[in-house]
């Protein structure tokens, strides 16, 4: 089935599984550990029921809104993943494509295999950049350095990745660290679309913005993996986000709090906004959702923090539940690397026109105009399903 026939994420989901190799498709699917955290991701909107208003004149209807003063066509960002690259060629670029066709933010990652530079010249674009923090602080400087000097706006800090996650998919797939199991190589050879987009004629693509940090033999995604985990900085802290702060004078957002505590304490170091994120469960399987926290965060923080999520949001209804809860917009993972594999660019912007029609019925079905219209009384809580 063609991607342009799907009608909702899941099936994009389906069809992406069936043109990628399964070691891709698993790497982007798949939680760590018992995927306790990606379940609940899923499972946390089903506790939530709306309770529309009906009889009043919905003819008129924008899913728009404005972050960090900026307009928006609808509360959504693309969120960074690594190696876009692996899923289709120049993935990164595709991504960004598609969230400037529809008017949203996107955020590339660290471990990209498109050069930030470039990225930042996405016609009609609005880019984010997101870093992970490295024991050699040189390159971090200049990393910053790189984003300011190409125009980025809004630098976003992983923290919840100083140490790498359990993800067993990948270890069983690979026979050694980041040598594909032969059983692997064989599945991929019955992938042909695939091997030709993203392995010809270049091989195996290769990270673009990491620098001095790898020597440069050693910086295709293939390789580069372990020796990127070596690199992190588990003693990342407070006094670190202190640092970049003095350093970059954009919007500053950390992403991967689970804690009303540490979403204060981000307002204290003069932080502009947070991804409330357990990593779509990718990192300490069994942490909370960050739906489930979102509205004690929001009470404490009040408008001091611009305030994000994500994790598990693959419909209109989500991310609509999202801003009944007290979020200014969420983050897609998942969502639109689906596309990404189902369908390229083309893919990706049909995911989120899917996501963009969800929002604009639901909203009317709501019995709601614009989204300043959502108030509390428009959703309860129900049991512990
Ligand atoms: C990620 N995520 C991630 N986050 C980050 O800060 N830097 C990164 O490089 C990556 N890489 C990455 C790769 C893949 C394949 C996935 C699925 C996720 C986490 C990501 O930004 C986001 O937090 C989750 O994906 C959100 O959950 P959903 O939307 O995928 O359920």
């Amino acid at each position: 089935r063609r991607f342009d026939q799907a009608r909702s994420i899941a099936e994009l989901a389906e069809i992406a599984r069936r043109r990628l190799p399964n070691f891709v498709y698993e790497y982007i699917h798949g939680g760590s550990d018992d995927e306790v955290s990606l379940a609940n991701n899923r499972a946390v909107f089903d506790r939530y029921r709306f309770t529309p208003r009906t009889l009043t004149d919905v003819s008129h209807r924008d899913p728009g809104c404005t972050l960090f003063g900026r307009r928006i066509s609808m509360p959504v960002v693309v969120g960074p993943t690594g190696f876009n690259g692996m899923v289709t060629k120049n993935g990164d670029t595709k991504l960004a494509r598609a969230a400037a066709g529809r008017g949203i933010p996107f955020t590339l990652s660290n471990v990209s295999t498109v050069p930030l530079e470039e990225i930042a010249t996405t016609p009609g674009g609005w880019q984010w950049m997101q870093i992970y923090f490295y024991r050699d602080r040189d390159y971090v400087a200049q990393l910053v350095h790189r984003c300011r000097e190409s125009g980025y706006d809004t630098i976003v800090v992983t923290t919840d990745s100083a140490i790498y996650g359990n993800r067993e998919w990948d270890a069983r797939n690979y026979a050694r660290p980041f040598v594909l199991d032969w059983r692997n190589k064989l599945h991929a050879l019955s992938r042909p679309r695939w091997i030709k987009d993203v392995l010809y004629p270049e091989g195996i693509p290769t990270f673009k913005n990491l620098g001095d940090l790898l020597p440069p033999e050693d910086t295709s995604v293939k390789g580069a993996a372990a020796e990127i985990g070596r690199h992190l900085m588990p003693s990342l802290s407070w006094e670190d986000i202190r640092w970049l702060r003095d350093r970059w004078s954009g919007h500053l957002v950390i992403k991967g709090i689970l804690s009303v505590e540490e979403a204060c304490t981000a307002v204290e170091y003069g932080v502009d906004g947070i991804v409330l994120s357990n990593h779509g469960g990718r990192q300490l399987d069994s942490s909370v959702s960050p739906v489930e926290i979102l509205p004690e965060v929001r009470k404490a923080v009040g408008d001091r923090l611009t305030l994000l999520l994500d994790g598990g949001f693959r419909r209109g209804s989500d991310i609509l539940k999202a801003r009944l809860l007290g979020a200014d917009a969420v983050l897609l993972g998942r969502t639109t690397l689906y596309g990404l594999g189902a369908g390229g660019e083309a893919g990706v912007d049909h995911a989120l026109g899917l996501l963009q029609g969800e929002l604009d019925r639901n909203l009317g079905l709501l019995g709601c105009s614009c989204l300043a219209e959502l108030d509390d009384s428009l959703m309860r809580r129900v049991g512990d399903a």
